[in-house]
């Protein structure tokens, strides 16, 4: 795992988006995998930035969403399909028939996690997949625990990632108790990883990334068995290490 330190969210953003970047340019027809969450959306800005100064150009993109939570209608704006809609496909070019989420609203969730396999395999490996960092090590949704070996499926939200994502409801309760993630195995098969972390709250999780064992207890850890993964890490989540 390739270890970059920068200076702070901003550093962290404008690097992850040159990546990203870069990744679209070496391919013809690009396949990203994207995340959710507070970390992200500063990339997401560099993106829209570089789109409407025309250096960079999503028409040929095609993107896979990490997770999305059960029940949460995509109307809904703490749905991952709002989230992404708003944050980055509604201000660039990108096909909307080549954006890719797990459909938290299904009534049948198992087929759900079938057909979004069958969608990424279609669409060959991902050739570049953004990743946040849960405070308890998770990815994606892949909680403590999930088998490495896992592949997308539907997981019970532990009580510290509802606790985490709590902050962008009205009330805890409101917080979905299960979604939908690609799992640990459909993550890994990805050509190349990119795992964006910062602030202070995540220095412990970053140590324990970085210094502990590969784990199915921490998930993340898996990612050091993977040949092209890049922390992109700020000082501050950075300190322990
Ligand atoms: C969320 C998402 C993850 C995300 C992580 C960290 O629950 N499912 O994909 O990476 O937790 O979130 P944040 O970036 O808001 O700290």
């Amino acid at each position: 795992m390739h270890i970059i330190k920068v200076k702070d969210y901003t550093e962290m953003s404008r690097y992850a988006a040159q990546h990203v970047i870069k990744t679209i340019e070496d391919h013809d027809e690009p396949v990203l995998g994207l995340a959710t969450g507070s970390t992200p959306e500063g990339m997401y800005n560099y993106l829209i930035e570089a789109y409407q100064k025309q250096k960079v150009s999503f028409e040929n993109v095609t993107t896979f969403n990490l997770d999305e939570y059960i029940g949460v209608p995509a109307t809904d704006e703490n749905s991952y399909h709002y989230f992404m809609e708003h944050q980055l496909f509604k201000h660039i070019d990108v096909d909307p028939n080549h954006t890719h989420l797990p459909d938290g609203n299904t009534d049948d969730p198992q087929k759900e996690c079938l057909d979004y396999e069958k969608a990424l395999e279609d669409a060959g490996n991902i050739d570049l997949q953004v990743l946040g960092l849960g405070l308890n090590g998770h990815i994606g949704f892949n909680e403590p625990g999930t088998p490495f070996s896992s592949r997308t499926h539907v997981i019970e939200l532990d009580e510290s990632t509802r606790k985490a994502n709590a902050r962008f409801f009205d009330r805890k309760e409101d917080v979905p108790t299960h979604a939908i993630t690609m799992g640990i195995d459909s993550i890994m098969d990805s050509k190349e990883i990119i795992l964006m972390v910062s602030g202070e709250k995540k220095k412990e999780a970053v140590k324990q990334l970085v210094d502990g064992d590969i784990s199915e207890s921490f998930p993340a850890s898996v990612l050091k068995k993977h040949p092209n993964v890049t922390l992109i890490v700020d000082h501050p989540a950075a300190e322990l290490i």
